[in-house]
C-alpha cells in the first residue's frame, strides 16, 4: 500500500534547473569554456561541489580546492540572484495542484532534494507548508544515486520505501530510489528516465490513483 510521496525539489516542483544550468554557465564563461545543455542534464541531482568538478573536468580546468570553494560560492550567489526573483509562476506544470490533491487525500509528503536552498526556493514559490519532512542538502553526506535523501524521507514519515513513491527528473535520482526499493516516477523524457517505474512529462492531468494503477503493475 503506497502511503507517501517523495519528491525532488529542482525540475519536478520548481523550474529551477534552467537557474542553475545559468548560473554554472557564467562561471566556466569567467572562466573561458562553455558546456552544452547535454552535459548540463549529467548535473542533475548532483551537489555544488560534485558539480564544479564534473564542469571543471570539461573545461580541462585545474583549480586548488580553495578556488573550487570560492567559485562554487559565486556561482551560488548568482543562483541566489535568480531564486530571489522567484515566484509561484515557477512552479511547474500540475505541482501544486497534485500536491494539494495528496495532502487532501491523506498521503504523507516529504522532500528528498541535493540542494541547500530547498527551503528558501520552496518558501519562494510557497509551499514549504506541504511538506512534513525536508530532507536536503544540509541534512545528507551522501549523493544521489545513493539512495540515502529518500531512505531519510522515508523513515521521518516512518514508511517503508515499499510504502512510498519517488518523483524525479535527475537519472541519478531515478537510480537512488530503484536502489533504496521505493517506486519511482521520472519527470522528463523517457530517453534518459526509461529506468523509472513510470515516465511523465508532467504532473497535469494525472491522479496519485492514475500513478499507483501504473506503478504497481
Ligand atoms: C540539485 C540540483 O537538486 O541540487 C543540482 O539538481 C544542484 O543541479 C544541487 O547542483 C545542489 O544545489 P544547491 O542549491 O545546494 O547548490
Ligand atoms: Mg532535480
Amino acid at each position: 500500500m503506497i502511503k507517501a510521496c517523495l519528491f525532488d525539489l529542482d525540475g519536478v516542483i520548481v523550474d529551477t534547473a534552467k537557474y542553475h544550468f545559468a548560473a554554472w554557465k557564467k562561471m566556466a564563461n569567467a572562466l573561458g569554456f562553455d558546456f552544452s545543455e547535454k552535459e548540463n542534464e549529467q548535473l542533475k541531482g548532483v551537489s555544488r561541489m560534485g558539480s564544479i568538478n564534473l564542469i571543471l573536468g570539461w573545461g580541462g580546468i585545474t583549480l586548488t580546492e580553495e578556488e573550487k570553494i570560492k567559485w562554487a560560492a559565486q556561482k551560488n550567489d548568482w543562483y541566489l540572484e535568480f531564486l530571489q526573483q522567484m515566484d509561484q509562476k515557477e512552479i511547474l506544470p500540475g505541482a501544486l495542484a497534485f500536491v494539494q490533491d495528496l495532502q487532501n487525500k491523506g498521503y504523507r509528503i516529504a522532500l528528498g532534494s541535493a540542494s541547500k536552498n530547498a527551503v528558501l526556493a520552496l518558501s519562494k514559490v510557497e509551499m514549504l507548508h506541504f511538506f512534513e519532512e525536508i530532507i536536503d542538502g544540509t541534512k545528507t553526506t551522501k549523493s544521489k544515486p545513493d539512495p540515502q535523501v529518500f531512505q531519510m524521507g522515508a523513515a521521518a514519515l516512518d514508511c517503508d520505501p515499499s510504502e512510498c513513491i519517488v518523483f524525479e527528473d535527475a537519472e541519478s535520482g531515478v537510480t537512488a530510489a530503484n536502489t533504496g526499493g521505493f517506486y519511482s516516477v521520472g519527470m522528463g523524457s523517457p530517453e534518459n528516465l526509461g529506468h523509472a517505474n513510470l515516465v511523465l512529462s508532467s504532473l497535469e492531468n494525472i491522479t496519485i490513483e492514475e500513478i499507483i494503477e501504473s506503478v504497481l503493475q
